[in-house]
């Protein structure tokens, strides 16, 4: 009897035995399937992130976690919202009488728009733009009225997924047809001029600068506005009061400075160098408001402080791997522009990314 009861007792242990024993192998296969399914895509994803990192101009930084878009958004449709045009990168849309400025993935070089986007650059050059409107309120107005898509008119918000982090409702202002550059720093188009003439747009500069030296005071060096596909050059202060006038030339002149004063401070205690910017103004009937892009990589040279050094090209912020690339393909500037490889996207977007982390403190999950 007591024999019985062992032998039942011994058959009961092994059939839990081997339950529990297959359940944990059925576990097991599924963790290892589980595993195997996203394995190489995350292995993919890594190793394409670190290889960017690594290849940062600025090593030293803390890497940044995010998950990278898959797609570039090259152009937006939002059904029978009133289309005003394309630019370079944003496009721009009349809502009743206000504007929406919707930054797009594009991205150009020399002057062209290529063929390949930056995921996710327009919501990163949006979000730069909100920091900064924000910071220099107290200087200038701005033409800000919302980026929030639920405040947005009703009539957009089935296109939420395109507007989202990348858009802004603004006012619509006359743009006055001034870029209104400020540089601290000589380089770009500023030091080919006082190579030729030791001065830029007229105003005489002491001898022996190199490309990167500082300047002695922040200059204002304003050029014309040109469009799609021409270059913008450099003009006189004196042509600027042709165009629009002395009281409002004077004021774009003030409010420039101003303005780059304040981003410098700002720049300087993230580590940072504002070497130029270039700020575009609008008159509404409120008066001279702030409108267009606010220091972004894009109309921007931001470069590492503690780099710094006068006498040849600073590592920046902007499309430097873009611009590198299409140089090492001979393309001869001319449309059509060629599209970019993956590791061009990634590294550049890496850089935009690293811009906003940097100006802001903030890490972007886009
Ligand atoms: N509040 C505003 N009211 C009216 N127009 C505006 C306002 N803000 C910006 N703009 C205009 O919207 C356009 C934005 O287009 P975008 O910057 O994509 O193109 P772009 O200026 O031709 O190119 P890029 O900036 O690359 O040189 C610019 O022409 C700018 O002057
Ligand atoms: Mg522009």
């Amino acid at each position: 009897m007591l024999g019985n009861l062992l032998d039942a007792n011994r058959v009961c242990m092994s059939f839990i035995f081997l339950c529990s024993r297959n359940l944990l192998l059925a576990a097991l296969l599924k963790y290892a399937h589980f595993t195997r399914e996203r394995a190489p895509h995350r292995a993919i994803q890594k190793s394409k992130i670190d290889k960017a990192r690594c290849s940062f101009e600025n090593r030293r930084f803390s890497p940044i976690e995010v998950s990278l878009p898959v797609t570039a958004l090259l152009t937006t449709n939002l059904g029978n919202t009133h289309l005003l045009g394309r630019g370079k990168v944003r496009d721009l849309y009349a809502v009743d009488n206000d504007l929406l400025l919707v930054a797009t993935d594009r991205i150009s070089a020399f002057d062209h728009v290529l063929a390949s986007g930056i995921p996710g650059k327009g919501k990163i050059l949006t979000q730069i733009s909100l920091f900064w409107f924000e910071l220099l309120t107290d200087l200038v107005p701005n033409h800000l009225i919302t980026a929030d898509v639920k405040e947005f008119p009703a009539a957009l918000r089935p296109y939420a997924d395109q507007l989202e982090g990348r858009s802004m409702l603004v006012k619509r202002a006359a743009m006055f047809p001034v870029e209104c550059v400020v540089r601290g720093y000589l380089t770009g188009s500023g030091l080919k001029e006082y190579r030729l003439s030791q001065s830029v747009c007229g105003i005489p500069l002491p001898s022996g600068l190199e490309d990167g030296s500082r300047l002695p005071e922040p200059l204002y060096t304003p050029s014309t506005k040109g469009e799609v596909g021409t270059h913008d050059e450099n003009i006189s202060y004196a042509a600027t009061v042709a165009a629009i006038g002395e009281a409002d030339a004077s004021e774009l002149r003030r409010l420039t400075i101003d303005l780059y004063k304040k981003a410098t401070q700002h720049a300087e205690s993230r580590g940072l160098i504002l070497a130029d910017t270039k700020f575009e103004f609008g008159r509404t009937k409120e008066g001279i408001i702030l409108a267009d892009e606010v220091l972004t990589p894009d109309s921007s040279r931001f470069w590492e402080a503690s780099a710094w050094k006068p006498g040849g090209a600073q590592p920046s912020f902007d499309k430097q791997f873009v611009r590198d690339y299409l140089e090492s393909i001979r393309w001869n500037k001319q449309a059509p522009a060629p599209g970019l490889p993956d590791e061009v996207v990634e590294r550049t977007q890496a850089k935009y990314l690293e811009a906003y982390r940097r100006l802001t403190g903030h890490d972007l999950s886009l």
